[in-house]
């Protein structure tokens, strides 16, 4: 039954030799592309196979064509920007934009995976961005780099991936003679992209005029290329272990017949081969400081192009010694020193440095994975196998962590080759299941299916500041749930829904997602209106939040982000000496007592002025106003928690509380009906 949800039909029809369909791996590094070779539709294979004049390094330059003058800047209009830039400006794109680096880093992008679809250039991620890159702007929801330092013409994220996108484009029509054919593609993104950076890679996509058939998360693609083209499938639990230039990924998937089942996903998406090349490229250069005290140390750190060209060397280097156990990193005339004389940048560097260095991003993974596990409910000895997926775990210290970790236990009988697979090519296995999935959108493929999971709760704020989870973490998407929900006190005609992602019971310790109000709910006693909120996720990962009330069939609507960031964020602590239990009752109730006065309150200032109303009401709306006031900012301090339970809990805080609002609530009637009898 659910297999009619993964083959979408609207797409049989394209296919013909005027199309090309496409799977592509938007990589941090490296990008490329792969299909289904056309004579292979029919058979049983479904081999797809990687285009490789496609493999594209994600960088993109731009240079000075013409005088600048007259191109236009409205940077609301991404495509025409776009076109703008391609038309009026040298566009490098891959390895040539490699070669102009060391030359112009300042208008040469790389790694903007990493900040594709971020809005805020204060994040802490844009710091490396920010010491390359002048006159940065955030606008739009998004931040844009300025080209050329003094001009007008600015680039995000979103146009540097169009770049790439088109240039794959652009190769995998020529390599397939297939030059005026229109693309569909199927792109990758990591599983923990939120909707933002989604919808930036669809903004991407449609600047290089590829239509973007579906996105899919790249450990589960990694996971379909091992199933599908391993020659006889097994059953069973699998773990995807995806570590590329930039983010980390961890999947955990189950396969059942031609069925895949993700059952869980975890990662981090600052994460990546890039931060072990900068940590090589700090430690060696503090080295070679440390043995030459007369070079001045800043003009070296301003110096960017030898700062540029020394992390291309470290990374080099790292790769070098994936397979050997020293390595060297050697720059002739890197730079001059305060006498003027030129400085040649010589040093030797062996496996153990960088493992040493490697060690607490290694760790993270590691954490990361078991904790993934945990969740899925799976323990690591029925894991029938973990896939190797990124250039990263071409390090041998890499795979002798996770062997200790997860596949050893000091037993000598473990196949250890076969438990850890490598077998792919961890550069090519993520694009040909973005393929496999194109196959089976376009119906190539019939006999697989893919069922993906939403990797963190998504809920609604209730009272109390309570978390009621709607949808549930590594629930299978597409999926849509309802419930309904009511009022708390007569005649509310205003309802806040809150969304918020995470997995704690109280809505501050998760991530808000967004709000919306829903207002013009009839006027009827508490309990009586009924509002149906829907929470539907595409298998693009993309949430959309309707709220209906059901008698006046009065609808709200909102489209938001479906993951967070990354796991670290969105953990606030509570305080330890707190009990949790203690504090949720604490806000529960507080907040259906602030939802009381709130409507109270918002009443009696409506009548206000038509009526008259006795000091003691007035100033007791104002005083409950304050307090409730104050014990919102408490609410925020994790530092407060503790008082916060004595007050209310096991002072009797909150029956007083709860007193007062009753007799003002019976007051302030009493006043209202006198003063209008
Ligand atoms: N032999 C090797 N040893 C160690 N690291 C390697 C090796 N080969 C490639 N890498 C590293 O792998 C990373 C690139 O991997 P990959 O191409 O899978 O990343 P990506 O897909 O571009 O990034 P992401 O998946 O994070 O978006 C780079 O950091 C590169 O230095
Ligand atoms: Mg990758």
């Amino acid at each position: 039954m659910l297999l009619n949800k993964f083959i979408n039909k609207r797409y049989y029809s394209s296919l013909n030799s005027d199309k090309l369909v496409l799977g592509i791996d938007l990589g941090t590094t490296n990008s490329l592309a792969s299909h289904i070779p056309k004579s292979l539709a029919n058979a049983k294979t479904h081999a797809p196979t990687i285009l490789t004049t496609t493999k594209t390094p994600s960088i993109v330059g731009f240079a000075k064509k013409n005088n600048l003058e007259g191109i236009s800047t409205d940077l609301t209009n991404d495509k025409h920007l776009f076109n703008q830039l391609k038309e009026n400006l040298s566009v490098f794109i891959g390895d040539q934009a490699q070669n102009q680096y060391r030359l112009n880093p300042e208008n040469t992008f790389k790694a903007m995976k990493r900040i594709i679809g971020t809005f805020n250039e204060n994040d802490e991620i844009f710091e490396s961005y920010k010491n390359q890159y002048s006159n940065n702007v955030s606008l739009n929801n998004s931040v844009y780099f300025t080209l050329f330092k003094d001009s007008k013409l600015k680039v995000n994220a979103e146009i540097i991936a169009g770049f790439i996108l088109s240039e794959i484009k652009a190769k995998a029509l020529q390599e397939l003679n297939m030059e005026n054919a229109k693309v569909d593609a199927v792109i990758t993104v990591p599983a923990y992209f939120n909707n933002l950076q989604r919808k930036a890679t669809l903004n991407a996509a449609d600047l290089a005029d590829i239509n973007c058939l579906r996105i899919i998360n790249e450990p589960t693609a990694a996971a379909l290329s091992f199933g599908v083209l391993k020659e006889q499938n097994k059953d069973g639990v699998y773990a995807v272990y995806d570590l590329g230039g930039g983010t980390f990924d961890i999947s955990i998937l189950e396969l059942d017949g031609a069925v895949f089942e993700v059952r869980g996903t975890s990662g981090d998406l600052k994460l990546g081969g890039e931060d072990l090349d900068y940590l090589i490229r700090d430690y060696v250069l503090d080295k070679f400081l440390k043995l030459n005290d007369n070079i001045n140390k800043n003009d070296v750190l301003n110096n960017m192009s030898f700062m540029n060209e020394l992390l291309n060397h470290s990374e080099k280097c790292k790769i070098e010694l994936s397979h050997k156990t020293t390595s060297e990193i050697n720059i002739p005339f890197a730079f001059k020193n305060s006498h003027g004389d030129y400085i040649h940048f010589k040093m030797e560097i062996k496996e153990s440095e960088i493992d040493k260095l490697a060690e607490p991003l290694v760790k993270k993974t590691i954490k990361i994975f078991k904790k993934c596990l945990k969740d899925a409910k799976i323990d690591k000895q029925s894991l029938q196998q973990i896939l190797l997926v990124g250039g990263m775990t071409r390090m041998p210290y890499i795979r002798k962590q996770i062997i200790k970790n997860f596949i050893s236990d000091n037993n000598s009988e473990i196949d250890f080759d076969n438990k850890l697979n490598y077998k792919i090519n961890p550069d090519d296995s993520v694009c040909l299941g973005a393929s496999i999935q194109a196959g089976l959108l376009t119906g190539e493929i019939k006999d697989v299916l893919l069922l993906d999971v939403n990797p963190l709760t998504l809920g609604m704020e209730t009272y109390g500041g309570l978390m009621s989870p709607m949808l549930q973490k590594n629930c299978n998407v597409p999926i849509e749930y309802k419930e309904q929900f009511t009022t708390g006190i007569d005649n509310q005609q205003i309802v806040k829904i809150n969304i918020y992602q995470g997995e704690s019971k109280l809505c501050r310790d998760n991530v808000k997602l967004g709000e919306f109000v829903l207002s013009g709910i009839p006027q009827l006693p508490k309990g009586v209106p009924k509002i149906e909120v829907s929470y539907k996720l595409d298998s693009n990962g993309i949430l959309n939040v309707t709220a209906r009330e059901l008698l006046t069939n009065l609808e709200c609507n909102l489209e938001l982000i479906t993951t967070a960031p990354i796991e670290n964020n969105y953990k606030k602590q509570v305080n330890s000496d707190v009990d949790v239990n203690d504090l949720s009752w604490v806000f529960e109730n507080l907040g259906l007592w602030q939802l009381s006065f709130k409507e109270l309150d918002l009443q009696f200032r409506q009548y206000t002025g038509t009526v008259h109303f006795s000091e003691n009401i007035a100033s007791e709306f104002n005083d409950l106003k304050a307090k409730f006031a104050a014990w919102e900012t408490m609410k925020e301090d994790s530092s407060k928690d503790h008082e916060m339970v004595e007050f209310f809990a096991k002072k009797g805080g909150m029956n007083r509380l709860k007193a007062r609002i009753n007799k003002l609530q019976t007051d302030f009637m009493s006043e209202l009906k006198g003063n209008k009898v």
